[in-house]
C-alpha cells in the first residue's frame, strides 16, 4: 500500500460537478480579477468565521502583509513571531517593512509560548503576530492579556487554521485582524494561489481593500500606493463551493486524528514517541497531524520504504534561516523550537484518508518502534 501525504485528486473527483460549474460561471462572465465570485466568497467567509469584514487577497503571506501595514505596523516597528512557523510569518513581517522578533514555542501546543512573549517587548514593538500552527489555535487569553498591557496590536495568521475554534470562538477576527492562506493543500485551498484577511475593524478592511488593489477603490483614483495583490475570480469561484464542505472535512480530519492517536498511543512509552498534547480551549482542525520522535530521520526513512509519504514542518526555525542571518540569531537562541524542528514528523493527514490508510501508518510506525526496541535488546 502507499499513503500519500495529501491527496487532491480525491478531494477534486469528490467535489467536481459542482467546481466544474462554478468554474465555468467565471469563464461565462470573464469576471477572472475579483468580482461576483470573489465578493460571494468573501461575504461568505466571513459569516462563517463570525467577522464583519473578509477582503479576498492574493495568497496568505499578502494577507499578513497588507493586514499589518493597514494595522499601521511599518518602518522601525518590531512585531513578535514564533520561532517556529512557516517563513512567511515573518517574511510578510519584513515586507511590512518591519522587524520580526523571534519568541520561543510552547513544548505541548508547538504555538508560542505566551509566557515568554514579555520579554522580547522593546520600545518599538507594536504588534504581536500569534499562528494557530497545524490548526490549532494558540493560547490567545495569554497572548491578549500581553497584548493589553503594553498596548500592542494582535494579528492572527491562521494561515493553517480555517474553522478551528478558541474556547467556542472561530479564529480569525479575534485580534485586530486574522489572515488566512487557501494554498491548494490547506484545509480550506484554491486552485491556484488566494488568501483573506478578516476583521471586525471597518477601517482595517477599507485600508486591506484599498491596499490590495493599487490604493484605488474607485477605478482611476488612487488614494495610496498599494500592491497588486487581488484574488483571481476562479479561486473565488472554486472557494465558495468548497467552504460548504469544510465543516465536514474538518470533522473527518478530527476522526482521523482521534484514530492516529489511540493506535499511536501504545507507542509513546515504548519508543521517543510524543504526541501534541491537546486542550479543550483550542479545537484543532488538523492541518497536519505532527509526531515527534527523537530519531525522527530514520523513522521517516522507514516509512518512505512503507511507502508512506511525510513531511516535516519545518525542518529549520526561522531565526536560523539564512535570510535572517543579519538579526545575528544563533543556534541555542530558542531550544524548543530547534529541538522540535529535529524531531517532528507529519504524518499524511486530509480528510478523504481511509481508516485502513490510518491503521497501515500507524502500523508502519509501530513496526519502526518495535524494531528499533529489538535493536536496542
Ligand atoms: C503559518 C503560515 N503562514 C503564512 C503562510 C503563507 O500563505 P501563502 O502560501 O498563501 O502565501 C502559510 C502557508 O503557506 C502558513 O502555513
Amino acid at each position: 500500500m502507499t499513503v500519500p501525504f495529501v491527496d487532491l485528486q480525491a478531494q477534486y473527483r469528490s467535489i467536481k460537478s459542482e467546481v466544474d460549474a462554478a468554474i465555468q460561471r467565471v469563464l461565462d462572465t470573464s469576471a477572472f480579477i475579483l468580482g461576483r465570485e470573489v465578493e460571494a466568497f468573501e461575504r461568505a467567509f466571513s459569516e462563517y468565521v463570525g467577522a464583519e469584514f473578509c477582503v479576498g487577497v492574493s495568497n496568505g503571506t499578502a494577507a499578513i502583509q497588507l493586514a499589518l501595514t493597514a494595522c499601521g505596523v511599518g518602518a522601525g516597528d518590531e512585531v513578535i513571531v514564533p520561532a517556529n512557523t512557516f517563513f512567511a510569518t515573518a517574511e510578510a513581517v519584513s515586507t511590512a517593512n518591519a522587524t520580526p522578533v523571534f519568541v520561543d514555542c510552547d513544548p505541548d501546543s508547538s504555538n508560542i509560548d505566551a509566557s515568554k512573549i514579555e520579554a522580547a517587548i522593546t520600545p518599538r514593538t507594536r504588534a504581536i503576530l500569534p499562528v494557530h500552527l497545524y490548526g490549532r489555535p494558540a493560547d490567545l487569553d495569554a497572548v491578549f492579556r500581553v497584548a493589553e498591557r503594553h498596548n500592542l496590536v494582535v494579528i492572527e495568521d491562521a494561515a493553517q487554521a480555517h474553522g478551528a475554534r478558541y474556547k467556542g470562538k472561530r479564529v480569525g477576527p479575534l485580534g485586530r485582524a486574522g489572515c488566512f492562506s487557501f494554498y491548494p493543500g490547506k484545509n480550506l485551498g484554491a486552485y491556484g494561489e488566494g488568501g483573506a484577511v478578516v476583521t471586525n475593524d471597518a477601517d482595517v478592511a477599507r485600508r486591506v481593500r484599498l491596499l490590495r488593489d493599487h490604493g484605488s477603490e474607485q477605478k482611476y483614483r488612487h488614494e495610496i500606493v498599494g500592491y497588486n495583490f487581488r484574488l483571481e475570480g476562479i479561486q473565488g469561484a472554486v472557494l465558495g463551493v468548497k467552504l460548504g464542505h469544510l465543516d465536514r472535512w474538518n470533522e473527518l480530519r478530527r476522526e482521523h486524528a482521534a484514530l492516529y492517536r489511540e493506535l499511536l498511543a501504545p507507542h509513546v512509552d515504548a519508543g521517543s514517541l510524543t504526541l501534541r498534547r491537546e486542550s479543550p480551549d483550542a479545537e484543532s482542525v488538523h492541518h497536519l497531524f505532527v509526531i515527534q520522535a527523537d530519531a525522527r530521520d530514520s523513522l521517516q526513512r522507514f516509512l518512505s520504504a512503507a511507502g508512506v509519504q511525510t513531511g516535516i514542518h519545518y525542518p529549520v526555525p526561522v531565526h536560523l534561516q539564512p535570510a535572517y542571518a543579519s538579526l545575528g540569531h544563533a543556534e541555542g537562541d530558542f531550544p524548543e523550537a530547534e529541538r522540535q524542528a529535529r524531531r517532528l514528523l507529519s504524518l499524511p493527514m486530509f480528510a478523504e484518508l481511509t481508516e485502513r490508510q490510518i491503521n497501515y501508518v500507524a502500523e508502519a510506525v509501530g513496526d519502526y518502534f518495535a524494531g528499533a526496541s529489538a535493536a536496542r535488546a
